[in-house]
């Protein structure tokens, strides 16, 4: 395993895989590596013959009023971790590396990019598809692999790879969970022991709608109607968003006839957390 921190490093070792005829097999994290990650980084090896991993807390998906200054930082952990997974390549830049002073440029997912938590977090997704179509022409990998869990994430990342006509495929992993339910998220480590009891309520609201869905319910109000009763069941949660959506275009489907995304997002205590479900897949 071989961790580096500029983009020159990463290039030419990326640059001789292909050259020597090697898949490249991308995982893009902010660190804080927890199993939900680790299924990517195994999805990836057994898909592609290198796999490189980036750990970079991308301070432009996040608000002035967010969370990036204590978002939880472990390099020497996570390399620890990557290493026993037989991960090739940790790229790691530094803040200045990715955006030297003065970068302007910027790339934009129009529409899809103010939905879900876009609508709640101005911005967010311009950081996101920017930092990603940046790793995506420094590292050129065949493969990068995104979580289920980042559901508007990934809709807005395909989008953006077959609109500017990248050369990667993108590959979706399901989401894992803890035992109880709870979708993995490096933001958890935020949680006191209270509020981890009430995050549970999220995964709780998706499966109260999951079920009014198999026992024949279609009308999207009643089902997002449903999953708010179970959201305010519980004082400690603050809901953000209870939406039903098209999986590609983010855009509310009044009818769940073919495939629907259900996504929640809530405050518990300070810290955001998002989950969601696809209906009818
Ligand atoms: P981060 O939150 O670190 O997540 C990195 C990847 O892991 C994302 O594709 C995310 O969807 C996936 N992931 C997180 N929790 C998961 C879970 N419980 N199950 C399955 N996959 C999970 O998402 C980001 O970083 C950033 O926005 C990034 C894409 C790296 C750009 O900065």
């Amino acid at each position: 395993m071989k961790l580096v921190h500029t983009i020159a490093e990463i290039r030419t070792l990326s640059r001789s895989a292909r050259t020597a005829g090697q898949t490249l097999g991308l995982v893009p994290t902010m660190g804080a590596l927890h199993e939900g990650h680790l299924s990517l980084v195994r999805t990836a090896k057994a898909k592609a013959d290198v796999v490189a991993a980036t750990i970079f807390v991308n301070p432009t998906q996040f608000g002035p009023q967010e969370d990036f200054a204590r978002y939880p930082r472990n390099l020497e952990a996570d390399c620890a971790v990557l290493e026993r997974e037989g991960v090739d390549y940790i790229f790691a830049p530094s803040t200045e590396e990715m955006y030297p002073s003065g970068s302007v440029t910027w790339v934009t997912v129009e529409g899809l990019s103010d939905r879900l938590c876009g609508k709640s977090r101005p911005g967010h997704f311009r950081g996101v598809t920017t930092v990603v179509s940046k790793l995506f022409h420094i590292v050129e990998p065949d493969i990068a692999f995104f979580g289920q869990k980042d559901a508007a994430q990934h809709a807005i990342i395909r989008r953006m790879v077959r609109d500017l006509n990248m050369a990667v495929h993108i590959e979706i992993c399901p989401i894992v969970r803890e035992p109880d339910g709870l979708a993995m998220s490096s933001r958890n480590a935020y949680l006191t022991a209270a509020e981890r009891k009430s995050a549970l309520v999220l995964h709780r609201s998706l499966m109260r709608v999951e079920n009014l869905f198999r026992s024949g319910e279609q009308d999207s109000d009643k089902l997002i109607q449903a999953g708010r009763i179970e959201i305010a069941s519980e004082p400690a949660v603050r809901l953000d968003y209870f939406e039903i959506v098209n999986p590609d275009t983010l855009e509310p489907t009044p009818k769940v006839s073919t495939p629907a995304l259900v996504a929640v997002a809530a405050f518990v205590g300070k810290t955001r957390l998002i989950d969601n479900v696809v209906l009818g897949a």
